[in-house]
């Protein structure tokens, strides 16, 4: 029998957002502006670096100008920011972001507590800012978050996240990630899900933005991997979570999707050495052992 997995996948790095986003310690400025460029040694080549959101929803990154400005940019990686509305896509315009991301969830509940807007609303914001992203060149993609299931509303309909995707392509979105914000989903509602949106729209404008609540994230790309998808968002060590989302634990781990992947002989140009370095430094920053599974085997035993 054989078996048909992509040569090759593209990875979006979320640990300096959505990991450092939800972690006890505040990591201060130049240790964040240190690790992002340590994951880029690393050979990764999308890397979110921060959320331009106002500091008051989330102060671990309220030094987002400082860390996006301080990076030392490499040719050929993309630097990304999350943007909620205009005043974050402009600040991320003025300190020479890549592209930008968008949030919005399958679920009214969720929208409100998390951008402080229900769906209709906030898809007319961004409306708005995807208008003057394409007048500037700013390529974007969009997460629908929540697409699994949600804290608030519980069971979320596949047609609303086929619905959301739809109409993020259509304005424009050169991805969208589907978001399993609290790590509820399994690899039959991923097939699922993602059958149902590549009927919609092109199988290569889906990406997969996995936390690993309940530790299905690996399965469930397994899955996704085996209809075709070639894009995954990970976090390095498995930092992470969403503050607006109780009990959402980290993404996906880098190093686990990285190892998973090399040993499918799918490729991607991470060194997974290097980045286990990266890592290591980090949770000694936070104080705490990261969650992943192939970081546990380079820790050093004393
Ligand atoms: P709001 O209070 O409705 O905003 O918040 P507003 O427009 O009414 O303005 C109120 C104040 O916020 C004003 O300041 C604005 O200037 C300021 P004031 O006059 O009071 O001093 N403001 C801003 N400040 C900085 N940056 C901005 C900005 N916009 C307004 N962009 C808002 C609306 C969206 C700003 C707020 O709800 C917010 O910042 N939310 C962020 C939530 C967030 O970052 N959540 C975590 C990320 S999402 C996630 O993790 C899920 C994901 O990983 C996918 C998945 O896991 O599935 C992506
Ligand atoms: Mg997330």
């Amino acid at each position: 029998m054989k078996f048909s997995f992509p040569q090759s996948v593209r990875l979006m790095e979320v640990g300096p957002r959505d990991g450092l986003q939800n972690e006890r310690l505040i990591v201060d400025t130049m240790n964040k502006i240190g690790f992002i460029e340590g994951l880029v040694a690393s050979g990764l080549k999308r890397i979110e670096v921060t959320a331009f959101v106002n500091p008051k929803w989330i102060p671990p990154l309220a030094d987002q100008v400082e860390v996006a400005k301080g990076i030392r940019r490499q040719k050929g990686v993309s630097y990304a920011a999350l943007v909620p509305n205009m005043k974050g896509y402009e600040q991320a315009l003025a300190t020479k972001m890549d592209e930008v991301a968008f949030v919005l969830a399958a679920s009214d509940t969720h929208n409100l507590k998390n951008i402080n807007a229900k769906t209709d609303e906030a898809f007319a914001r961004y409306t708005e800012v995807a208008l003057r992203a394409a007048e500037d060149n700013v390529p974007f993609r969009a997460y629908i978050s929540c697409a699994f299931g949600c804290p608030y509303e519980g069971e979320v309909a596949v047609s609303r996240v086929v619905h959301l995707a739809q109409l993020f392509t259509q304005l424009g979105a050169y991805e969208v990630s589907i978001g399993d914000t609290i790590g509820i989903g399994n690899p039959k509602q991923t097939l699922e899900l993602v059958q149902a949106i590549c009927k919609e729209i092109a199988l290569d404008k889906i990406a997969l933005h996995l936390h690993d609540t309940r530790g299905m994230a690996l399965a469930n790309i397994f899955a996704a991997l085996s209809l075709g998808v070639k894009s995954f968002d990970s976090s390095a060590g498995g930092l992470g979570g969403c503050p607006y989302a109780p009990g959402a634990s980290g993404n996906v781990s880098t190093e686990d999707l990285v190892y998973m992947l090399h040993a499918m002989d799918i490729k991607t140009e991470v060194n997974l050495d290097l980045l286990c370095g990266v890592s290591l430094k980090m949770e000694k920053l936070l104080k705490r052992q990261l969650p992943s599974k192939v970081l546990s085997t380079k820790r050093v035993v004393s």
